[in-house]
């Protein structure tokens, strides 16, 4: 009797659960912290006052007219959130096929920034810069000929980033994977002598099916054309993104952006890897609403999953993470 304990008592050596056992202790080994100074708010804006429109596709998740979009930011800047990401609805009648309600000053986007810095000063500002939202094609380019034109796409990509930066955005992402958008984005902000505004490019953004719930949110799902894959990455692709980022970032960006998230973490820890620079994913519109579906089917935790999924992007190397849920991933970590 004695001596099988002591047999088991020798073997194993090494216990990794002891460090496991105890609350405290595991609290004392973790390696990864997930922080509210992690988060990325991305919010949808629609015309109108005092009205909210439920995103059917993304259960909690609101489209504000501007008066509300201003309560919201102010609620995360009170949680502590340090930016916010606006994206619009745009009014049907509105759009071309030169996607030109892209680069008006006075438009629902650049109404948006100017009521955020000026009621809410101190959140970041992060506004996309792709035309997908203004564009009678849906794309996030000029189309012309059946294709998506990289050139002429990056004139009014340009003219869209300045006047998003002349009403006070801090931040342009370029959603579009145009070739050369970086270069063109930054050198025209410069000779505008906008040298501190902020460049996050979507570097390493995927063709992705993931994506639809934002194009309900944002009406483009009906305009849409065909796919986007002839400047969106092939999900079967790694070290294309490792050439995409090193463009980016040669061309200006200050941060890089993998998309979508989770089904893309090695893409993450190789950027990180490879080039030590601010890195975010963005847990998209689909991500967001198959656990949160889920969720409000009783099938999973949000709390926790949400908690899990955003320590997980850390892990992976990111920076900083863009999503839907991060005004309840503020308040979780506010009361831990
Ligand atoms: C548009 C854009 C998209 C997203 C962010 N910017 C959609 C797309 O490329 O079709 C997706 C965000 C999400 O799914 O939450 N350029």
């Amino acid at each position: 009797m004695g001596k099988r304990f002591t047999t088991l008592g020798r073997y194993p050596s090494t216990r990794l659960r002891r460090n496991r056992r105890e609350e405290w202790s595991r609290r004392l080994v973790a390696e990864t912290r997930l922080s509210v100074d992690d988060l990325i708010w991305p919010v949808f804006v629609q015309e109108g006052t005092n009205a909210r429109t439920p995103v059917e596709s993304m259960p909690g998740v609101d489209r504000l007219t501007v008066d509300l979009f201003v309560e919201a930011a102010k609620q995360a800047r009170d949680l502590g959130i340090p930016a916010i990401a606006i994206f619009p609805e745009t009014d049907p009648a509105k759009k071309t096929p030169d996607a030109r309600e892209a680069y008006n000053p006075d438009g629902l986007v650049c109404r948006a920034i100017i009521a955020a810095k000026k009621h809410v000063p101190g959140i970041g500002v992060v506004c996309d810069v792709a035309l997908d939202p203004f564009n009678s094609d849906g794309h996030d380019g000029i189309v012309r000929d059946g294709y998506v034109q990289n050139d002429e796409s990056l004139e009014a990509l340009v003219k869209q980033a300045i006047v998003q930066t002349e009403a006070g955005a801090d931040i342009q992402a370029p959603s579009d994977m145009m070739d050369g958008r970086i270069g063109a984005i930054r050198q025209a902000l410069d000779a505008k002598g906008y040298i501190h505004a902020q460049i996050m490019s979507y570097a390493a953004k995927y063709a992705s099916a993931f994506y639809n719930p934002f194009r309900d949110a944002i009406g483009s799902s009906g305009a849409l054309k065909g796919d986007k894959k002839t400047y969106q990455m092939d999900y079967a692709n790694s070290d294309e993104a490792l050439r995409e980022v090193g463009l980016d970032i040669e061309e200006g960006a200050d941060m890089v952006m993998v998309k979508p998230g989770l089904p893309y973490l090695d893409i993450v820890r190789r950027v990180k890897d490879a080039f030590g620079v601010p890195t975010y994913a963005y847990q998209v519109s689909g991500e967001y609403a198959m656990l949160k579906g889920a969720a409000d089917r009783g099938w999973l935790d949000w709390n926790k999953v949400l908690i899990e999924t955003l320590t997980g992007f850390k892990r992976a190397g990111c920076d900083g993470v863009l999503t839907y849920g991060a005004v309840d991933a503020a308040r979780l970590l506010k009361a831990k």
